[in-house]
């Protein structure tokens, strides 16, 4: 890219990123298109996760008899809900899934992403080193479910990046009762208990209102060293 359009691509993008709509509220009548929602969620799926095992779904709701049994899992939120247009669930592969030596390691370096036999055994040695370390024991099911789940705010993070680009305003949400919408999911068929864990909820529509004010947040000589 020649440096004009790279100056002015950072310019706007550090424009769109830094701003956000004064109320925190979505305008309940603007629909997001299926070019856009399908713009985000490939930008989630591009997203990066360690040694590329991708342990992560999204479930788009926009069915409203199912959304109206998903506001009942997080009351606050209900209202702000009720005027996002799309809501995303990211679930997280289970930690049986993600042992070095599991089927679906070797599906994804293998089948999917096609690497060589050699290097297949060298990644899953490097998998097992993190594992270990991970964990005390490389059987400690928590550390590496915890493993997957960070993963999944890999792509929750591109996605949020991605509807700012484009207009867009997204509300991740972690205050939700897990086990009702646990419910929720495992009734529409939308999860496998055996194979996902809910991670994170991602809120999509357009901002309400045309006011926007910066994102206040700490400086950066506070945040950053450099050494
Ligand atoms: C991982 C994550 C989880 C969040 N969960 C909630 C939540 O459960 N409820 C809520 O009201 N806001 C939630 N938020 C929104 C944050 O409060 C908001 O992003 C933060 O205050 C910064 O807002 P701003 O970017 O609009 O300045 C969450 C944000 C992130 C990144």
């Amino acid at each position: 890219m020649e440096n004009k359009n790279l100056e002015e691509r950072k310019e706007e993008m550090l424009k769109n990123y830094g701003l956000k709509h004064v109320s925190r509220e979505f305008d309940g009548t603007k629909k997001i298109s299926e070019d856009d929602l399908n713009f985000i969620l490939e930008i989630g799926r591009l997203a990066p996760s360690s040694y590329g095992l991708e342990p992560w779904k999204f479930v788009v709701v926009e069915n409203e008899k199912i959304k109206e049994d998903l506001y009942k899992t997080t009351p606050r939120l209900e209202n702000t809900l009720r005027k996002a247009d799309k809501i995303i669930i990211i679930l997280s592969r289970n930690s049986n899934h993600l042992r070095y030596s599991s089927n679906y390691i070797n599906y994804v370096l293998k089948d999917v992403k096609r690497i060589p036999e050699e290097l297949v055994t060298e990644i899953k040695s490097g998998i097992r080193t993190l594992q270990e370390r991970e964990a005390n024991s490389m059987y400690d099911t928590l550390s590496i479910y915890h493993w997957s789940w960070r993963q999944s705010y890999l792509a929750l993070s591109s996605m949020i990046f991605a509807a700012n680009e484009i207009g867009i305003s997204a509300l991740p949400i972690e205050e939700y009762n897990e086990k009702q919408l646990e419910d929720v999911l495992v009734k529409q068929g939308a999860l496998d208990k055996n194979d996902y864990s809910i991670s994170v909820m991602l809120a999509l529509g357009y901002g309400e209102g045309d006011l926007k004010t910066e994102r206040i947040r700490r400086p950066m000589s506070e945040l950053l060293t450099r050494i």
